[in-house]
């Protein structure tokens, strides 16, 4: 059954416990926390403390998005913060070895996102450490684009090239997209506009659920 991670991205800032609280109780599975570094992307988004504080308020798992540069210089915080899930991307300024060591000496899961248009052949030699392998549907950065057709090829391809941990998507998913990402190898939907502009989320999600099950 295909997980459904809502992005809090796409919450009400001034009411981020009211509306995670509200995807936890309508049955997402993951909470999804992009966090940005206005460098690796022209954004600012999240802190540490901010994924503390979501690890009191909820119980679902939370899966932590370092669209960083430098990933190693916040990886400890974060970590102590309670993330259950921690990706970083594959075109950071650093390379990943070390850092996705750090991630599974905590014992927490490491992912590894890759941008639209990055080749997933530059993480080969990686992918036998990732739990989790982030093809992102954008150009990360902003919630509410649509989504890039050309990626679920994508993860065909990671799927042809062995790869059989999660595959998890990110950006422009919807009802109407979803079904055909599932066909491609899909376990993880990151969802923002769509899941917050729903007046029901839980009947929304229900639905998801049930796609692709026989
Ligand atoms: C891009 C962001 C978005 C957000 C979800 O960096 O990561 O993908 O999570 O976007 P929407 O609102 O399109 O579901
Ligand atoms: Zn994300």
């Amino acid at each position: 059954m295909v997980k459904i991670a809502p992005s809090i991205l796409a919450a009400d800032p001034l009411n981020l416990e009211r509306d995670t609280r509200r995807m936890e109780e309508a049955g997402c599975d993951w909470l999804h926390v992009d966090v940005m570094d206005a460098h690796f992307v022209p954004n600012l988004a999240y802190t540490p403390d901010i994924v503390r504080r979501l690890r009191q308020a909820v119980s679902v798992p939370l899966d932590v998005h370092l669209m960083m540069d430098h990933p190693e210089t916040l990886l400890d915080a974060f970590l102590d913060a309670g993330a259950d899930i921690l990706t970083v991307h594959a075109e950071a300024e650093v390379p990943l070895e070390g850092i996705i060591r750090r991630i599974h000496e905590r014992n927490v899961k490491a992912g590894i996102a890759v941008k639209p248009r990055t080749d997933p052949e530059i993480i080969r030699e990686l992918m036998p450490q990732a739990d989790l392998i982030l093809t992102m549907t954008v150009e990360p950065g902003f919630g509410g684009q649509k989504l890039d057709e050309h990626v679920p090829a994508k993860m065909r391809k990671l799927r042809e090239m062995g790869y059989r941990g999660w595959i998890e998507a990110d950006g422009g998913i919807d009802e109407s997209n979803l079904p055909h990402l599932i066909d491609c190898g899909l376990d993880v939907a990151v969802m923002g506009t769509a899941l917050f502009r729903e007046k029901d989320p839980a009947a929304l999600i229900r639905r998801l659920h049930g796609l692709g099950e026989p």
